[in-house]
């Protein structure tokens, strides 16, 4: 099959950034052997050259003590270091705007063939990549070669795209159209003295250059859970996990999120409101949330990114309609004009039930109006999230939220991460 078009990117500092693996494999390597852990300027240069090399330079080696070094070193990355790897932002959206168009895309890379390809997999973009080439026993690691496996049988335009003069260099020699960008390990200066035909300074520089026209939906995710279900921490833990794999994550949270819908978040939790009748209440938040779906949350996917929420109307079900006792439906239907169709593609639910929610909150010394209501306030909560559960488990991933928070963000990760991939992110 003949592609009209193609990219061929290298993978570290274009696709994805993998120092923090490099360098925590070098402090490894440095405790191991019970050597002095070399600095951040140092720890910096280790970025590129050979790792027999860097021993030896930055940290003094004899040449016997950096074989033993790479060793360990190999050793760790192969089982961490190399997941301890991120995807620059904007990736995401770039390599989906290329397939949308038809185009092949393809990744040149010296790192070796088999660790390439569990990254490109770890990391999601498989399904957007058509072939990956790197080193193996058999082929050498000249990019223009590597960059020639990595082309299609036939085509009409093709680029090459890399952070280095090996990358400019390569599709040069191969006789494509080479674009440096300036958001990895090289310079422009180094870029352009290699000749590229074009240059980027950032991940949206080569978007407007390769699919200018792209418009890229994103996705709405929000988390649920009784007060003191540890929602912040998960909630920092989800927005890490999903910055690393290149989605563009922007975090609001309900009530509030925007100006408005802010100032009302102060008048529903202010303990001076204890009068505050509980339609007044309910009719507060779908206020605030009407300002902030159509002020944060739509203009956030309009945009390609995972607009990721604290609470959402689920909430307001839960502990109005539970809580309060206003009835599930009849929140559902005050909040029907404030929701108006926006609701997430998948909702985390941190299951920690009533009990433990109470055991928590005893704990705690800063009460708001809500947390403190009693036991059976919140076991009606409970009682109206399991019912919003059953009504759709297609967009809640329950998670048991009494384990130890890597566990759970561990668990959530995987799953969001899964969901979001089914959506064609
Ligand atoms: P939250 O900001 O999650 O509080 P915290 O970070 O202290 O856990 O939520 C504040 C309170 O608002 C919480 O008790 C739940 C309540 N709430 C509702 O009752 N209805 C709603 O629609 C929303 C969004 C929140």
């Amino acid at each position: 099959m003949r592609y009209d078009k193609c990219v061929i990117f290298d993978l570290d500092g274009t696709l994805t950034r993998s120092e923090q693996g490099i360098w925590n494999s070098v402090r490894y390597v440095a405790e191991q052997l019970h050597l002095p852990v070399p600095d951040a300027p140092t720890l910096r240069k280790f970025i590129g050259p050979p790792l027999d090399y860097s021993f030896q330079t930055w940290m003094g080696m004899t040449p016997e003590q950096a074989d033993e070094a790479t060793r360990i070193y190999r050793a760790r990355y192969q089982e961490v270091g190399l997941f301890e790897n991120r995807v620059y932002p904007g990736i995401r959206r770039l390599l989906r705007g290329l397939k949308a168009q038809g185009c092949w895309v393809g990744v040149a890379t010296g790192k070796p063939q088999g660790p390439s390809e569990r990254i490109i997999e770890h990391f999601g973009l498989a399904p957007f990549v058509d072939r990956i080439v790197g080193p193996t026993v058999k082929m050498g690691a000249e990019k223009d070669a590597l960059i020639r496996k990595a082309l299609p049988g036939e085509y009409g335009e093709a680029w090459m795209v890399g952070d280095r003069k090996f990358d400019v260099e390569g599709g040069r020699a191969v006789g494509i159209r080479t674009l440096g960008v300036g958001y990895g390990y090289g310079s422009e200066e180094e870029l352009r003295a290699a000749g590229c035909d074009a240059y980027a300074a950032t991940v949206q520089d080569v978007i407007d250059l390769f699919c200018p026209e792209y418009k890229a939906d994103g996705a709405f995710l929000s988390m649920e859970g009784l007060d003191g279900s540890g929602k912040t921490t998960q909630m920092g833990l989800l927005t890490e996990a999903l910055d690393c794999w290149g989605f563009e994550v922007v975090t609001s949270r309900e009530p509030g999120g925007c100006k408005v819908a802010e100032a009302i978040r102060g008048v529903v939790l202010s303990r001076e409101n204890v009068g505050m009748t509980d339609v007044t209440e309910a009719l507060l938040y779908a206020a605030a949330r009407a300002q902030h779906v159509r002020e944060v949350i739509r203009p956030a996917i309009a945009a390609g990114k995972v607009l990721l929420c604290d609470r959402f109307v689920d909430s307001s079900v839960a502990y109005q309609g539970g809580g309060r006792e206003l009835g599930v439906q009849w929140v559902l239907d005050i909040n029907t004009p404030a929701v108006d169709g926006t609701l997430p593609l998948a909702t985390v639910y941190l299951d920690i039930g009533h009990r433990e929610s109470l055991r928590r909150r005893a704990a705690a010394t800063e009460l708001d109006r809500l947390e403190m209501e009693g036991d059976s306030f919140h076991a009606r909560t409970e009682a109206a999230y399991r019912e919003l559960i059953a009504r759709d488990p297609q967009r809640f991933i329950v998670v048991d939220a009494t384990r130890s928070p890597e566990t759970i963000g561990q668990e959530i990760a995987d799953r969001v991460l899964a969901r979001l991939m089914e959506a064609g992110l």
